[in-house]
Parts: C-alpha cells; sequence; structure tokens
C-alpha cells in the first residue's frame, strides 16, 4: 500500500489524483491538500480521495509527496512540512512539479538526506498524454526514481534525465505543446482564409494533428520519412513544404526553442 500526499489540489495536483485513481490506487491513500475546504470536498466527490487542509497533517507517513503548487509557494510549503518528514517513522520522497526551482535551492530548505525528485510536466498531463521528465537530488535512490516515475506513468510518458538537461527539456516538451496550438491556430486561419467555415476547418486541423502526432508516436518513424511519404514529385503538399522552408520555419523554431531555454535558466538562476 503506497500512501500519497499531493499539496496542492489544482489542475496539475487533480490531473495526477485522476491518473493515479485511474491506475487502480486506492483514492482512500492518496490525500490532497488545499487552503480551501470546498476545493478538497469536490476532488473528494469526484475521485473519492482523502482531502485535507493541513499540509502536515497530509505528509504524515506518507511515502511520496507531490508538490502542486505554484514555484512561489514551494519553498514555503517545504519549510512547513519539513519536520513532519523528519519525524515520519518512514522515508518519505519530496517531488516538486515546479518550475524554475532547482534541486539544490530545495535541498538547502530542508534537513540533509531528504530525497528530493524533480520533476517537469507538461500540460497534455491533464488528457493523461504528459511528458515529464524526473530528476532525482542528491540523496535519492534508484528505487525512489523508479516509484515516483511509475506512479507519474499513470499520467503519461515519463524520462528520466540530468538536471543540466532541464532548460532543453523545457523548450523541448514543457513549453512545446503551446507551439502546436499557435501551429494549429494558424491552421485553422487559413483554412478560413481559403473559404472554409471556421468549424470546418477546425475540425479538419485538429483531427489532421492528432493523425499525425499519433502516427509518429505509434510507428515510431523517423518525421522525415513520414513526410516523405505525404509528398509526391511535383504535388501539392511538397509545394506547401517549399513554401513553409522557404519562409524559415525549421530556423524560427530552433530559435524559438533557444530563447525558452535561455529564458528557464534565467529564471533558475534568479529562483
Ligand atoms: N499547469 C501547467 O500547465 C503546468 C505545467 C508544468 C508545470 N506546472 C507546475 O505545476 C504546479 C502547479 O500548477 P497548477 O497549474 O496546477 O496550479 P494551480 O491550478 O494554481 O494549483 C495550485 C493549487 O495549490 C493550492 N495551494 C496553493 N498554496 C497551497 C498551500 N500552501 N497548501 C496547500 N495547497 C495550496 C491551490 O488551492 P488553494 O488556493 O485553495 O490552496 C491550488 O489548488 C506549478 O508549480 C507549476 O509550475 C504546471
Amino acid at each position: 500500500m503506497t500512501t500519497i500526499a499531493i499539496i496542492g489540489g489544482g489542475q496539475i495536483g487533480e490531473a495526477l489524483t485522476s491518473g493515479l485513481v485511474a491506475s487502480g490506487i486506492n483514492p482512500i491513500n492518496i490525500r490532497v491538500t488545499n487552503r480551501n475546504e470546498e476545493r478538497g470536498r469536490a476532488l473528494k466527490e469526484r475521485y473519492g480521495i482523502t482531502p485535507e487542509t493541513d499540509n502536515t497533517k497530509a505528509v504524515e507517513e506518507a511515502d511520496v509527496v507531490f508538490l502542486c503548487v505554484k514555484p512561489k509557494g514551494i519553498l514555503s510549503v517545504l519549510a512547513e512540512i519539513a519536520p513532519t518528514l523528519d519525524s515520519n517513522n518512514i522515508q518519505s520522497v519530496v517531488v516538486s512539479m515546479a518550475a524554475g526551482i532547482n534541486l539544490a535551492t530545495m535541498e538547502e530548505h530542508v534537513s540533509a538526506g531528504l530525497p528530493i525528485v524533480r520533476v517537469m510536466p507538461n500540460t497534455p498531463m491533464l488528457v493523461r498524454k504528459g511528458m515529464s521528465t524526473v530528476t532525482g537530488g542528491r540523496f535519492v535512490t534508484t528505487e525512489q526514481v523508479e516509484l515516483v516515475s511509475r506512479l507519474l506513468g499513470a499520467v503519461g510518458e515519463v524520462l528520466v534525465v540530468p538536471e543540466s538537461d532541464i532548460d532543453a527539456v523545457t523548450a523541448v516538451a514543457g513549453s512545446s505543446p503551446a507551439y502546436l496550438f499557435l501551429f494549429a491556430e494558424a491552421l485553422i486561419d487559413a483554412g478560413v482564409s481559403l473559404g472554409l467555415t471556421r468549424a470546418a476547418a477546425k475540425e479538419l486541423a485538429v483531427t489532421s494533428l492528432h493523425g499525425a502526432a499519433t502516427m509518429l508516436k505509434e510507428t515510431g518513424e523517423e518525421p522525415a520519412v513520414l513526410k516523405a511519404g505525404v509528398s509526391s514529385p511535383a504535388g501539392t503538399t511538397v509545394a506547401a513544404l517549399r513554401e513553409l522552408e522557404e519562409s524559415g520555419l525549421r530556423g524560427a523554431l530552433f530559435r524559438a526553442t533557444q530563447k525558452c531555454a535561455d529564458r528557464s535558466a534565467e529564471m533558475g538562476a534568479a529562483g
């Protein structure tokens, strides 16, 4: 029996709760905290979890403690729960889902020896198609990394990475759903410009993007190979691809991800 505390039952906390319950964890053993009691009651009704407003009570003898509060609240929550984690009879593992707060900073706010794992999730976690990376801190064992990875597997895919990769991970996974949303929005507008109704353009664009992403994932094929498969000689697709290349789409992605990684590094250094 694994006892889990989720501190902060907001968007990410609820996505995690819903995935963990669906994966077969007894909801009674999932304690979710919010300062607002009403939110806890709603989560209890929806998932059958144990709601709490007291973070210290929630982490008592918890195997894994997920911190799902906003980044600015992470260090104060850590300071609040640290004494209880110290007095627990079992070794609790703390998992931070917050962007921009590095392991060393978190480790400074708790007693030496407390295992802390840093996770970088992304929003598709809300539909259990997330891409999360996991990085173990100084005091984390391989078994603890495996346990956290297994739990996060309930809401998507998981990759273990060194902390030095986090800025690049942010650029390629954390922020990339927004690039796709921008692409989808532009494709819909382009369809409207060609005379389609907005509803038809949306249906065509969204279903095509979903289908193409599913092909990439399910075939494991290189994107270049799938792209070649759609492009007949002197055909319509290659005419569009040439225009996209000449407009600098590829270069724009290199530059955008660099900006994203630089900003992530800047925020990490400040926080
Ligand atoms: N959403 C995303 O797309 C996304 C993606 C990647 C990473 N993340 C990370 O995930 C974390 C959570 O983000 P989110 O979007 O889920 O935020 P959110 O929806 O605002 O949820 C935060 C929750 O924490 C609760 N809370 C705040 N302070 C608390 C405290 N001291 N004790 C107990 N509960 C507390 C809030 O409820 P009350 O005010 O009622 O307490 C709220 O329900 C952030 O650190 C963020 O960086 C989010």
